[in-house]
């Protein structure tokens, strides 16, 4: 029975479609030289490819149909006000092309995904193509370090900003609009900070809006997510997902199995999507079998859907990871236990059931202190 639970959510889920380290490594990656850009075939792409580590490449108001790769140490893009980067005619294939999982796999009509802003390190071995929301970095011969990427609009790709094989690298004040697999996603890297981002769509076919699949080192702080399937897609131990918003989705925040340690604080989760588009399943937050997470400060409402069992604030239970119940599941087939859990001073009002803790032992999580 439980089994059967557990599918159906994940099945839903998955058919729709600080001191921030920036301020430190921009010091570290400023060596005086500033390159604007302007509209123009692959302007852009030109200054990156000219750039030395170091370079910032202020990119003035206007249209720039193109696909970007950067995989040089200390660069930074700045996007003035009015400058949007949209799909080009042609894609060149790049470390990111087919990361992401297309949403129908079998057919063949469907191109091969590809990035918006590909950030990407050398000699990256993808674990195995699993055909199911994006293959995993095995290992990494190089990494790319100290990115920034600012004030851009980024819209209409299938993944709007990849950022794969990197470390420390800040994705700050960008508007992310209509990524169709993914506003944003972060596989194999460190030290990832995404903050101040607007991740944003009104296709309800859109997947997830952040997805962060690093090593270690993953921060989301205060963006305002709105309109996918998925809001945070939490994969990476120790994650951080703080003061953010979102709004619009079937599941806001879900931590899937095996993932330990990560921290969801003072967020708002709230108007979700029509329970309709979500196979009649509505989570604030979802954990899938996850430990030792720390949930606090978080205003969670309106997650009522009209199947009983069909609306949760917060639902968390072991998860027995049948290979159908994603990503975490196919890569390590064993069962995950929800144990550790901290669940204290949420504000958890108005959803179907507030908060549901399925425990194989009782007192393996703490929820304590909860406003419902
Ligand atoms: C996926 O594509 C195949 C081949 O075109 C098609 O037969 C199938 O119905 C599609 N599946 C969905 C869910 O759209």
């Amino acid at each position: 029975m439980k089994a059967t639970f557990v599918t159906l959510i994940i099945a839903a889920l998955s058919i729709t479609g600080t001191a921030s380290p920036l301020e430190a490594s921009v010091v570290a990656r400023d060596e005086g030289k500033t390159v604007r850009v302007r509209e123009g075939p692959n302007a852009i792409q030109k200054a990156i490819d000219g750039a030395r580590k170091g370079t910032k490449i202020v990119i003035e108001k206007g249209t720039y149909p193109e696909a970007l790769t950067i995989r040089t140490n200390g660069i930074s893009l700045e996007g003035k006000p009015g400058a949007v980067l949209m799909p080009p005619q042609h894609f060149v294939d790049n470390a990111c092309t087919g990361v992401a999982a297309k949403a129908n796999a079998s057919d063949p009509a469907e191109p091969t995904t590809q990035a918006g802003i590909c950030v990407h390190g050398q000699g990256i071995k993808l674990a195995q193509d699993f055909q199911t929301e994006h293959q995993r970095v095995a290992s990494v011969a190089t990494y790319v370090k100290d990115i920034s990427i600012k004030g851009l609009k980024v819209k209409d790709f299938p993944v709007n900003i990849m950022v794969i094989g990197a470390r420390n690298t800040d994705v700050k004040d960008n508007v992310l609009q209509h990524g169709r697999r993914y506003g944003l996603l972060t596989d194999g890297s460190y030290d990832t900070t995404v903050k101040g981002n607007i991740v944003t769509t009104t296709d309800d076919t859109d997947f997830i809006a952040v997805c962060m699949d690093g090593f270690a080192g993953a921060k989301a702080i205060e963006n305002k997510l709105t309109g996918y399937a998925i809001g945070f897609c939490v994969q990476t131990n120790g994650e951080v997902i703080k003061r953010n918003t979102v709004k619009g989705t079937c599941s806001g925040i879900s931590v899937d199995a095996h993932i330990d340690g990560v921290k969801i604080i003072d967020n708002s989760i709230t108007e979700p999507k029509d329970p309709s588009l979500c196979r009649g399943f509505l989570i604030g937050i979802l954990l899938d079998g996850a430990s030792n997470t720390e949930i606090h400060g978080n205003t969670i409402r309106g997650h009522v859907a009209p199947a009983p069992g069909g609306g949760y604030g917060i639902l968390g239970f072991d998860e027995p990871c049948i290979p159908a119940n994603g990503l975490a599941c196919l890569y390590d087939p064993t069962p995950s236990l929800l144990v550790g859990n901290k669940i204290t001073n949420n504000v958890v009002r108005g959803n179907g059931q507030d908060i549901v803790v399925f425990e194989s032992t009782p007192g393996a999580n703490l929820v304590r202190n909860n406003d419902y």
